[in-house]
């Protein structure tokens, strides 16, 4: 169905955290591709715990690429998160690798692209806006962007900084500004979805609970007791993904050609 990308303007708001509870619900098979180029791989040292050695992710695509065979390796890139439903591309495990990145973010877009055919979707954890050598190529090839906000001051400002550049990005570059939502992460703290709204001019898709149980369990693999998977974290994020439907059915909606329009004028013969 689609590509999605996480994004922030600042500090650490949920990003990963997030995109790792909307890939554990996605209703289909899905490639979670951990492309924060801060380094550090946090899902593998996270929520994995160190369990898989990290020899795997976005620097052997690279290697891959320079060797011209990087869509015929890149299902040998991903790690099972959840049987073969979630797989993860693990990302950097230090900042220095990042400007191997450079040539690869497109190429990489194009595979992730392909990858709808058959029936897989892709949810990209972008990290932070305005790095060096950030992956602008997966924002951009995005059928959803969703910019990732707690809702305090300072981290509304830092949005409000970003987020005219990133539209103008995406309007010349992207998909169109139709694919930019807000999601927040702890809504009310202080201030509420109406609010951000009127203050970034961009929707606001919903909200992440404010559950720090289960969001340290999937950000730092903390032990979570039996009832993990009823946690509020995961509540909020089944409408998430919800939401995230639906945006992506509007903006492919506005792409397709309106029913019974002809492309071409069929000749009349008399
Ligand atoms: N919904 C949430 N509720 C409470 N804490 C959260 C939530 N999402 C993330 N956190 C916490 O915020 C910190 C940063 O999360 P992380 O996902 O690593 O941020 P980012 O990827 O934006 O840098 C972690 O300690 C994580 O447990
Ligand atoms: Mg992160």
């Amino acid at each position: 169905m689609a590509i999605v990308a996480l994004t922030s303007a600042r500090g650490a708001p949920g990003v990963t955290t997030s995109a790792l509870a909307m890939a554990m619900l996605w209703p289909r098979p899905v490639v979670l591709v951990e492309a924060d180029v801060a380094g550090s791989s946090s899902i593998l040292a996270g929520y994995l715990r160190g369990s898989v050695p990290p020899d795997r992710g976005l620097v052997s695509l690279a290697v891959a690429h320079r060797r011209g065979v990087l869509a015929e390796r890149f299902f040998d890139q991903t790690v099972r998160l959840i049987e073969d439903r979630v797989r993860l591309v693990p990302g950097l495990v230090n900042a220095q690798q990042a400007t191997s990145m450079d040539r690869l973010w497109s190429p990489l877009s194009m595979v992730l692209a392909s990858l709808e055919r058959t029936g897989t979707d892709v949810i990209v954890d972008a990290g932070r806006l305005g790095m060096l050598h950030a992956p602008m190529p997966l924002i951009r090839s995005a059928d959803a962007v969703l910019l990732v906000t707690r809702t305090s001051l300072p981290a509304v400002s830092a949005a409000r900084a970003r987020i005219e550049s990133l539209r103008t990005d995406l309007v010349e570059l992207g998909q169109g500004d139709d694919t930019l939502s807000v999601l927040l992460v702890g809504e009310g703290q202080p201030y509420r979805a109406r609010e951000i709204h009127a203050s970034l001019r961009t929707p606001v898709l919903t909200s992440m609970a404010w559950d720090q149980a289960a969001a340290d369990s999937l950000s730092h693999g903390a032990p979570y007791g039996r009832r993990f998977a009823a946690a509020p974290l995961f509540r909020s994020t089944r409408v998430v993904v919800g939401a995230v439907h639906e945006l992506i059915d509007r903006h492919r909606a506005r792409l397709a050609p309106a029913s019974g329009e002809k492309l071409i004028e069929e000749p009349t013969y008399g």
